[in-house]
């Protein structure tokens, strides 16, 4: 275990930092075989939940492969220019610690570092401190929380409200998180919501013009995969007494693929297959 960590950063602010240090020394991350494997939408990271040695505090370990296995050429290409481009670890630690710093409720940070582990490139390690949650907005979504359909359907109702508070709430900080889907709002066991899967977060620029902004603040709304009603009565929410035909139109832009015309445009020609995104 003599390959190198590269890059690391250890929150030393945080009560873990020291058992952080001997856990990446150790180098038993290595072995991610030990640890619970989460299920992930995209192929090139791979998420573990296990107990920090030392700490005892759970945890998860998110890897972001720098050449991921399950992408097509091209997409192989894309991701690993972006991959040295911007660490995604170290990105994804930005991000929530800026979300953090605006009382946006995410998960806590712990440390981040580069390593290679077999290929050329070196992948890029995120470990934080796990949300103790039962279930994200898309367990709602797909009825797979354990709860009656009705009595299911009846607490991702009451969750829509909160949603559209915690999303406006993030705009009016003038930040933006460029993934907002289902998946990625944890239901805390106390039945707040966390945000996670932070690697875009950004500042929105144009603050000063607050009609340009807002435009742009919708598209970050773009991927929030509400059925037809509960999307009516987040956008109700998210816009209160700017509600109106002209925001809902532009949403409806950004929805239908606006920040994507030539995606957009192949889709409408047959020529590539509408995103199926359960
Ligand atoms: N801090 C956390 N606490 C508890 N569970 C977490 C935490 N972070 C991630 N998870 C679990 O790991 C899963 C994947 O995490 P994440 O969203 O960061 O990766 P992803 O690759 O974008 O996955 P997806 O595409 O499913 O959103 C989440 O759906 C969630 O169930
Ligand atoms: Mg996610």
């Amino acid at each position: 275990m003599t390959a190198a960590v590269h890059r690391l950063l250890v929150l030393d602010d945080q009560p873990e930092a020291a058992a952080v240090r001997a856990f990446v020394a150790s180098g038993a991350w290595r072995n991610a075989a030990a640890f619970q494997r989460l299920a992930t939408r995209n192929p090139r990271y791979e998420v573990y939940a296990f107990d920090l040695p030392g700490a005892g505090t759970p945890c998860i370990l998110k890897i972001a492969q720098a050449t991921p296995a399950g992408h097509r050429f091209a997409r192989r290409l894309e991701a690993l220019v972006s991959h040295l481009a911007h660490d995604p670890a170290r990105r994804a630690l930005r991000g929530a610690r800026r979300l953090a710093q605006n009382g946006i409720p995410t998960f806590r940070p712990l440390a981040c570092w580069t390593a290679r582990r077999g290929g050329i490139f070196r992948d890029s390690f995120l470990l934080y401190a796990q949300i103790p949650a039962g279930h994200s907005l898309k367990d709602y979504k797909l009825g797979a929380t354990g709860l009656e359909p009705a009595a299911n359907a009846r607490a991702f109702d009451a969750l829509v409200a909160p949603l559209a508070d915690l999303v406006a709430d993030l705009h009016r900080r003038g930040l933006r998180h460029d993934d907002l889907a289902c998946g990625n709002f944890l239901v805390g066991t106390d039945g707040g919501l966390r945000l996670i899967d932070v690697d875009h977060v950004q500042t929105a620029r144009l603050r000063r013009w607050p009609r340009l902004k807002r435009c742009f603040d919708l598209n970050d709304l773009r991927r929030l995969d509400l059925d037809d009603v509960r999307m009516d009565a987040f956008l109700r929410r998210y816009l209160g007494a700017d509600d109106a035909p002209g925001w809902r139109r532009v949403f409806a832009f950004w929805r239908a693929g606006g920040n994507r015309p030539f995606r957009w445009l192949r889709r409408r020609l047959g020529l590539r297959r509408a995103s199926v995104r359960a």
